[in-house]
């Protein structure tokens, strides 16, 4: 069955046009290396509302600016363009994951807030640990549970079996996705991760951000995320029905070169998370 369905999935996905023009025109450019800094301030000017909530994105305290920022060309110029081209990305994806995830115990936005914190705790986990690229860790973060709205989406009645398989003996719902689907979130997300063209670090990060030791391309990106992860379930954002059965993993820790004093401060220090995605949702 696996394949079948991930295949259909796939096909689906691919017709699907998931995301409104602009958004389109944004994950576009967002993939594209020749796209530059005019291109982008165009998309996000197009739409005033838009541009507002790149704006608060911006001057979020987690972007560490003392210069509030008030218009897209100053966004350019003080976030830099890979900054933000990722906040850009976070908006557009917005729409997609601010849904009801049925059959995850996640509410409307849920998962939205959780992928949002996890992109915000990436950075802050790739800036202390020095990362070659703190907004790579940021877009991975971002997407890493993206498999959990393509499953809601297309494979409704199976979600069923899933809650039930894993109320019944359990498990986490990554595992019992595998036993029903015959593939997880994590395959499924990967898949359309690369149908849009994301680059292979992220991909992998997203296949592997439970299973951290897995990682081959780039080991390190995969254990910021899953780190990020657990930080967010630790702050119990969007955490929904199987939140805690995802245990932190030694080796993403040991990977990273972070001890448990660190993990608390990392804690501590996205603790304000929440607070902040409020603040750019308002
Ligand atoms: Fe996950
Ligand atoms: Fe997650």
């Amino acid at each position: 069955m696996g394949q079948d369905v991930a295949q259909r999935i796939l096909k689906e996905v691919k017709d699907l046009p998931p995301f409104s023009a602009i958004a389109n025109r944004a994950l576009k450019l967002t993939n594209n290396p020749r796209s530059s800094a005019i291109d982008i301030s165009r998309v996000i000017s197009y739409d005033p509302a838009f541009t507002a909530r790149v704006l608060r994105m911006a001057n979020s305290a987690y972007y560490g600016f003392s210069r509030k920022v008030t218009t897209v060309s100053e966004a350019i110029v003080i976030l830099g363009y890979e900054t933000l081209k990722s906040v850009v990305l976070a908006l557009t994806l917005q729409k997609f994951y601010d849904r009801e995830v049925h059959g995850y115990g996640l509410e409307k936005g849920d998962l939205w807030k959780h992928s949002v914190g996890c992109a915000l705790a990436s950075r802050l986990i790739a800036t202390q640990v020095k990362y070659v690229s703190v907004e790579e860790a940021f877009v991975a973060g971002l997407l890493h549970d993206i498999g959990k709205v393509i499953l809601n989406q297309f494979v409704r009645e199976e979600i069923d079996k899933i809650i039930e398989l894993s109320g019944s003996q359990g498990l986490s719902f990554a595992e019992a996705e595998k036993q029903v689907l015959g593939f997880d979130h994590q395959d499924i997300g990967s898949k359309v991760a690369e149908k849009w063209n994301f680059n292979d670090k992220i991909v992998e990060a997203i296949r592997c951000h439970h299973r951290p030791d897995r990682a081959r391309k780039d080991m390190d990106l995969t254990a910021i995320v899953h780190v990020a992860d657990f930080i967010c379930l630790s702050l119990g954002l969007g955490v929904g029905s199987d939140g805690m059965l995802y245990p932190l993993k030694k080796e993403a820790l040991d990977r990273l070169k972070l001890d448990e004093p660190e993990i608390d401060n990392l804690i501590f220090a996205a603790y304000n998370i929440t607070e902040e995605i409020e603040k750019i949702l308002a």
